[in-house]
């Protein structure tokens, strides 16, 4: 799609069909609202997540967010939601969780739940070919090896390896 100087667009395709829809509302306002009419209302979020939500990377450990929940409910600021970001995880690993630096991870939603908090937990869209620190392998890579679900170079055979940058504090 190619907009034009003048008020024109230039489409160019190799084949298919073409549907347009054209909304003609006066105001940006009527056009979305003539658009939903078309395609429906968008699902309604859940209501927690309209709230205020606590996100960094770079915490030390569990006991450090802990120690920042908790005086945050000391003052009662109203928070919805904490996030930790992959420094929870055993060396960047998805599905995993550092044993020592955040040993009770698992307790640590259920303390969220029980003051109707929730926890956010990132993953990153990538698996690390390594092993785990203990030498043993790690299981989402050996899984995914063994089922051939890698997106592969060019080639059409070798998986594709990415790089992830990781910026030490
Ligand atoms: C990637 O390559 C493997 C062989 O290494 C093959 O089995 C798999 O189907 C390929 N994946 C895709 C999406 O083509």
């Amino acid at each position: 799609f190619v907009v034009q100087p003048a008020p024109a667009v230039t489409y160019r395709t190799i084949g298919g069909i073409l549907d347009f829809y054209i909304f003609l509302g006066d105001t940006p306002e009527q056009v979305v609202q003539e658009y939903l009419q078309l395609v429906g209302l968008p699902a309604l979020p859940a209501y927690w997540n309209l709230g205020f939500q606590l996100s960094r990377y770079g915490y030390a450990s569990l006991d450090e967010v802990k120690e920042i929940v908790e005086r945050n409910r000391a003052v009662n600021l109203p928070y919805d939601a904490q996030v930790i970001d992959i420094e929870y995880m055993e060396k960047r690993k998805d599905f995993t969780y550092d044993k020592v630096k955040f040993k009770e991870l698992p307790e640590f939603a259920a303390y969220l739940h029980d003051y109707g908090q929730k926890y956010i937990i990132i993953l990153d869209p990538a698996i690390s070919t390594q092993n785990l620190s203990d030498g043993s392998s790690y299981e989402s890579y050996r899984r995914g090896t063994a089922r051939k679900v890698w997106v592969n170079e060019s080639d059409g055979v070798t998986p594709l390896l990415g790089e992830v940058i990781v910026v030490l504090h």
